[in-house]
C-alpha cells in the first residue's frame, strides 16, 4: 500500500510517500518561517494562503523523488487536527480533492499521533509499550503508549507548552522566530548557574508541569538588568532558561519512568530537536537502564512523513470494509482542538 501524507496544521507544508513494503520513499517540506518572522510569530491567515501555494507542488515533488505517479497512490492521510483551522482546511481540501479524483480513501490523522510515530521512522524503532514525552509548540505531555492507538495521558503542562516558552523567551531576548533553535544556540555561549531561574512544579507529586512563570522570570531579569543588551548577560539568561526547562522535563520524565516502570522512552515534537534536552534525557534514561528513542532530527518538527506513517498504521489496522466506507465518504471536517487521549 502506498500512502500520500499531507501536513498543513501550522507553518509548515509537508508531503510524503510511504509504502508498507519499502518504508518512507520520499518527503518534501516547505517552511513558512521566513514569512512569519517579520511578525514575530505565525499569522494564521498568511499561513493558510501559503499552504494553498505549496501543497500541490510538494505532492508532485515527492512523486518525482519516489519515481511514482499519482495513479500509484492507494490512500491519502492528512492532518485533521489539532492546529490552525484555516491551515488545516487547506490541507484537507487538497487531500480530499486528490482522494476523490483518484478514487482512494482519505484518512484524517491526529497531528500528535504523527509526532509520536515519527520515532518509529528511526532505526532502531521503539517497541510498544513505551513512555512518551511530547514537547512541541502547542503541547507538552507525558503519555503511556500501550500499543498503537492507545494513548494514556499521565501529565501535561497546565499553561504554556515548552516550545511556546522557548518562543516567548526568544522574543524577550530579541531573537528571531521560532525561538527554540535561537535560544538554544545562545545558551551554548552562557555559563551554567550564572543565572538561576525557578523550576515551577518540579517537586509537585504528579506529572504535570508549568512553564508560563519562566517567561515572567525572564522578563523580570531583562527589565532589571543594568544592560539587557550585554552579550554575556543574554547568553547567561538563555542558559538559565534552557537549564530550567530541561531540569523540569527531566525530573518529570524520571518520575514517569519510576511510576510506570516503562524502560522504553520516546521523546518527540519540535523541542525534541533541542541538543541540551537530548543530551540530558539520554544520560538520565540510560542511567536507569532505559532506552531512549527520538525521531530522526529532520522529522522532529512538523513534516509530512510522520502523517504518512501514522496514516499507514491506521489504514493497516482497518478492515477492507472500513477502508471502502472511508472511500465512499463525501464530506470532511477539521478538528482544530482534538485530544489524543480521546482517539
Ligand atoms: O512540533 P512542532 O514543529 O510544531 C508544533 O506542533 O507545535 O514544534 C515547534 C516548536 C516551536 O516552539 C519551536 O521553537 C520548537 O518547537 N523548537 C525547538 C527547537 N527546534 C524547534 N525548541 C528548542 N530547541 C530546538 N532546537
Ligand atoms: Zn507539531
Amino acid at each position: 500500500m502506498l500512502v500520500l501524507g499531507i501536513e498543513s496544521s501550522c507553518d509548515e507544508t509537508g508531503a510524503a510517500l510511504i509504502s508498507d513494503k519499502d518504508g518512507l520513499l520520499a518527503d518534501a517540506l516547505y517552511s513558512q518561517i521566513d514569512m512569519h518572522r517579520a511578525y514575530g510569530g505565525v499569522v494564521p491567515e498568511l499561513a493558510s494562503r501559503d499552504h494553498i501555494r505549496r501543497a500541490v507542488a510538494l505532492i508532485d515533488e515527492v512523486l518525482i523523488k519516489a519515481g511514482r505517479t499519482r495513479e500509484d497512490i492507494d490512500a491519502v492521510a492528512v492532518t485533521e487536527g489539532p492546529g490552525l483551522a484555516g491551515a488545516l482546511l487547506v490541507g484537507n481540501s487538497v487531500a480530499h480533492a486528490v482522494g476523490w479524483a483518484l478514487g482512494v480513501p482519505v484518512l484524517g490523522v491526529h497531528h500528535l499521533e504523527g509526532h509520536l510515530l515519527a520515532a518509529r521512522l528511526s532505526d532502531p524503532a521503539p517497541e510498544f509499550p513505551f513512555l512518551a514525552l511530547l514537547v512541541s509548540g502547542g503541547h507538552t505531555q507525558i503519555m503511556r503508549v500501550e500499543k498503537f492507538g492507545s494513548y494514556e495521558l499521565l501529565g501535561e503542562t497546565l499553561d504554556d507548552a515548552a516550545g511556546e516558552a522557548f518562543d516567548k523567551t526568544a522574543q524577550l531576548l530579541g531573537l528571531p522566530y521560532p525561538g527554540g533553535p535561537a535560544v538554544s544556540a545562545l545558551a551554548e555561549k552562557g555559563t551554567p548557574g550564572a543565572v538561576e531561574l525557578a523550576r515551577p512544579m518540579i517537586h509537585s507529586p504528579n506529572l504535570d508541569m508549568s512553564f508560563s512563570g519562566l517567561k515572567t522570570s525572564v522578563l523580570t531579569a531583562v527589565q532589571s538588568a543594568p544592560d539587557p543588551n550585554d552579550e554575556a548577560f543574554r547568553a547567561n539568561l538563555a542558559r538559565g532558561f534552557v537549564d530550567a526547562v530541561v531540569d523540569v522535563l527531566a525530573a518529570k520524565l524520571i518520575r514517569a519512568m519510576k511510576e510506570t516502570k516503562l524502560k522504553n522512552v520516546v521523546v518527540a515534537g519540535g523541542v525534541s530537536a533541542n541538543r541540551q534536552l537530548r543530551t540530558r534525557l539520554t544520560t538520565e534514561v540510560r542511567r536507569r537502564r532505559g532506552t531512549i528513542f527520538y525521531p530522526p532530527m529532520r522529522l522532529c518538527t512538523d513534516n509530512g512523513a510522520m502523517i504518512a506513517a501514522a496514516g499507514l498504521a491506521r489504514l493497516e489496522a482497518m478492515t477492507p470494509e472500513e477502508r471502502e466506507a472511508l472511500k465512499a465518504k463525501r464530506s470532511f471536517g477539521v478538528s482544530p482542538r482534538w485530544s489524543l487521549a480521546g482517539l
